[in-house]
Formats: structure tokens, C-alpha cells, sequence
């Protein structure tokens, strides 16, 4: 199983160190633009292997697509990330154009590949994706909904004092700030849903404070976050490289599910050896439409800045 990721920047690498790591994977090629940084990260990440007892082969090249060919799933990093007080939305602009070029150039030698967008803002990244290639929508998964339910769980451990293998939590809608929707309703420690153990403020403040997960992170780094987002990622790339059928929210085009359409945006899949083999439908109570709806409504209007 070949993997690619494209921009070995800190999610990038954090991408293929945790799939070297999990040690399911036979190949990962790390590609950047960078002279020699992919390369320097790949022979570092390299030097590792030993002494995390891995044998997944890591290389890294300097804008060569060729060396990414036959790729079974490519993963999209590249672009800018962004400073402390920008929204996900405001790099539009700029990672448009890389995301374009850079699903094109993978597709040119991986024409069966399965790509997954992580660049900003992602959902709209993945609409691009969609609507710039000829991949069937099950090939195009973005990865959002993975690691914001991930930072919903570390809420939730905090609020309940558990840890976290505990607790079970789900985020769907848009990977942005104002767009995401924590199912709180949803949350349960062991079964047993989380409004027995918190009160309604603090279920109301672990959702706030996982709406700006990412936001939190960028104020205290002054860029934006890595170990998680690569840790997501990586359990994307393992679901579907060793066909668990597992289920994650993921950004996928939808086709009147959930009543949306014409729209990328995080709702429960199931990811197998075909990337998204299937979109669960799940009750959401009317609430939670309404936030869905809304959240449908601010992707679609970032999706509407791009010129397509
Ligand atoms: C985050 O939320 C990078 O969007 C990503 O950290």
C-alpha cells in the first residue's frame, strides 16, 4: 500500500509519522515544493524507525509527482496555514490555486487514487476537489469532522474527569469555528449519555469550547495545530488502507443527504478500502438540523468565493 502526502510541513510530517508508526502502510512518499525539505523530513523520520519498530519505507522528494505514482490514497496538506486570529476562510485565496494544482498533478500519476483534503478551508477545499476532477465523490474524503470530534472527546474526558477511552462523542458540519456541530445530545461516557453527569452549562461550554479547538491551539502556537490533525488523518488513511469499515465524519459531497445539496461538509461515512462506501443518516433533532442547516449555509457561501 503506497500512500502520498503532499506538503511535509508540520501536518504533513505528523501525517506519515503516524502512519509509519501504526506500521500498516509498505510506502509513504512525502512531496513538498520546499527544496530538500521533504527529503530532510523523510530521512529524519527515517532514522526513527528502529526505535519505534516500523517498516513502512518513507522518502521525500522536491515537487517530483512521478515518485508519488501508483499512490493507493494521497493526502492534501499543502498551502498556508493560519496565525492567530484568521479564520480557516480567509485562505481561500491562496490555497485555492495550490489545491487545484496539486489534486491535478497527483491525479496525472495516481489516476485510481483516493484523495484526503486537510488544507484550508477544508470542506471548501473538498467541493474544489469535487467539482475540478473527475473522481467519483466516494474517492474525495475531507478531514475535519475526524479531529474535531477527537478535541470533542478531550472536552468531554475534561468535563467529566474521565479519561477518554471512556468517553464517545461525534462533531458533524463545517470544520470552521462558527460551523461545527458538537453532537452533545449524542455524548455518552460508557453508554450512558453525558447529561446525567453535566450540567447543561457545562455541556454548552465543552461544545463552545470545541467549536474553537482549532482557534485555541493557533493563539497558544502561533500556527496552527499538527499532532492531532496528523493523528486524524493517519486513522483515515488506516480505515480505508486496511478496509476497517469504520466510521468517522468526513467531509463528502452530498447528494440530498441530510437535505443538502450540491455541498462537501461533514457528516457521518463509512470509510473502507473504496474510501466512502457509505453516508450514515442518523436522527438529529431539530435543534441540531437547524445548526446543520446553518453550518450548510456558511460552507456554501465560502464555496461561492471560489472561481470555478
Ligand atoms: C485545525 O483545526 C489544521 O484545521 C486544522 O487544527
Amino acid at each position: 500500500m503506497k500512500i502520498t502526502v503532499v506538503g511535509a510541513g508540520a501536518v504533513g510530517a505528523s501525517c506519515a509519522e503516524y502512519i509509519a508508526i501504526k506500521n500498516f502502510a509498505s510506502e509513504v512518499v512525502l512531496l513538498d515544493i520546499k527544496e530538500g525539505y521533504a527529503e530532510g523530513k523523510a530521512m529524519d523520520l527515517m532514522q526513527t524507525a528502529s526505535l519505534n519498530g516500523f517498516d513502512t519505507k518513507i522518502t521525500g522528494t522536491t515537487g517530483d509527482y512521478s515518485k508519488t505514482a501508483n499512490s493507493h490514497i494521497a493526502v492534501i496538506t499543502s498551502g498556508i496555514p493560519r496565525k492567530p486570529g484568521m479564520t480557516r476562510e480567509e485562505l481561500i485565496g491562496i490555497n485555492a490555486g495550490i489545491v487545484k494544482t496539486v489534486s491535478e498533478n497527483l491525479l496525472k500519476h495516481s489516476p485510481e487514487a483516493i484523495l484526503i483534503v486537510v488544507s484550508n478551508p477544508m470542506d471548501t477545499m473538498t467541493y474544489l476537489v469535487h467539482k475540478t476532477t473527475n473522481l467519483p465523490k466516494h474517492k474525495i474524503i475531507g478531514m475535519g469532522g475526524a479531529l474535531d470530534s477527537a478535541r470533542f472527546k478531550y472536552r468531554l474526558a475534561e468535563a467529566l474527569g474521565a479519561p477518554i477511552s471512556d468517553v464517545d462523542g461525534m462533531v458533524i458540519g463545517g470544520h470552521s469555528d462558527t460551523g461545527m456541530v458538537p453532537l452533545i445530545g449524542h455524548a455518552a461516557r460508557n453508554s450512558v449519555k453525558v447529561s446525567e453527569f453535566l450540567s447543561k452549562d457545562r455541556m454548552q461550554q465543552v461544545v463552545e469550547d470545541t467549536k474553537v479547538g482549532g482557534a485555541t491551539l493557533t493563539k497558544l502556537l502561533g500556527t496552527s495545530a499538527w499532532y492531532a490533525p496528523g493523528a486524524a488523518v493517519s486513522s483515515l488513511v488506516q480505515a480505508i488502507a486496511c478496509d476497517q469499515k469504520k466510521m468517522f465524519p468526513c467531509s463528502t459531497f452530498l447528494d440530498g443527504e441530510y437535505g443538502l445539496n450540491d455541498i462537501c461538509i461533514g457528516v457521518p461515512v463509512i470509510l473502507g478500502k473504496n474510501g466512502i462506501e457509505k453516508v450514515v443518516a442518523i436522527d438529529l433533532s431539530d435543534a441540531e438540523k437547524a445548526k446543520m442547516k446553518e453550518s450548510a449555509e456558511g460552507v456554501s457561501k465560502t464555496n461561492a468565493l471560489l472561481q470555478l
